[in-house]
């Protein structure tokens, strides 16, 4: 991908990210849009996967048909609330391997702090695909993403739900080749770190932990 940003302005992103703000959606509502949107956002992640061709025989006759060159894809959840984007992305690449990454948030530092880390091996051979719903201040992002390139990880994407201004500009200094794919670049970040007008915790609404 070429763009740092892409915003995925597509309409039902658009009308299910509604859906999903509004403070009044249930828990199992704000999980199932979450899926539903992360589908749409993956499927524009892996727009430009590598194609071969096999040659196939339809009923008809033989043909050369475009196939996956086979680059493997993993998928690393930022933990907690990447967990809920994660299925999105496996229904459509099902074979992709899977890591976890664990960092939460230090409420007054508003630096993360890593608990986890478990990830596939062989990063450097594959697609890695990070998902977070909320790109906030970047600060748990971009050390998400030195922990990958640690590992070998070079070919590395981050998919989220929401991002900040603040997030988007802290990765393009911190991870300028990480392209970012998001649903909405909301206006800006609180003073606690939360997205505004964003729609609260992620995490939160999408487990009913609060
Ligand atoms: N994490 C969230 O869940 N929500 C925000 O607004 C910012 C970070």
């Amino acid at each position: 991908m070429s763009e740092h940003l892409t915003i995925v302005e597509h309409p039902l992103v658009q009308h299910k990210l509604t859906l999903m703000r509004d403070k009044g959606a249930s828990t199992a509502s704000f999980r199932r849009l979450l899926h539903e949107i992360t589908l749409l956002l993956a499927y524009e992640i892996t727009r430009e996967m590598p194609l071969t061709t096999r040659g196939i025989e339809t009923p008809m006759e033989e043909m050369d048909a475009p196939i996956l060159a086979g680059k493997k894809l993993a998928v690393i959840s930022i933990l907690r609330a990447g967990n809920g984007m994660l299925d999105g992305v496996l229904e459509l690449v099902p074979s992709a391997r899977v890591g976890f990454v664990g960092l939460y948030r230090d409420e007054k530092t508003l630096q993360p702090v890593q608990y986890y880390f478990k990830v596939p091996e062989g990063l450097k051979d594959r697609l890695v695909i990070a998902v977070d719903p909320m790109l906030a201040t970047g600060n748990s992002s971009a050390a998400a993403i030195d922990l990958l390139k640690e590992q070998g990880a070079t070919d590395i994407r981050f998919l989220c739900l929401l991002a900040a201004p603040e997030g988007v500009a802290r990765m393009k200094v911190a991870h300028p080749d990480v392209p970012i794919v998001t649903a909405s670049l909301d206006r800006e970040l609180n003073s606690k770190g939360y997205i505004m007008p964003g729609l609260g915790d992620a995490g939160d609404r999408m487990f009913g932990t609060k």
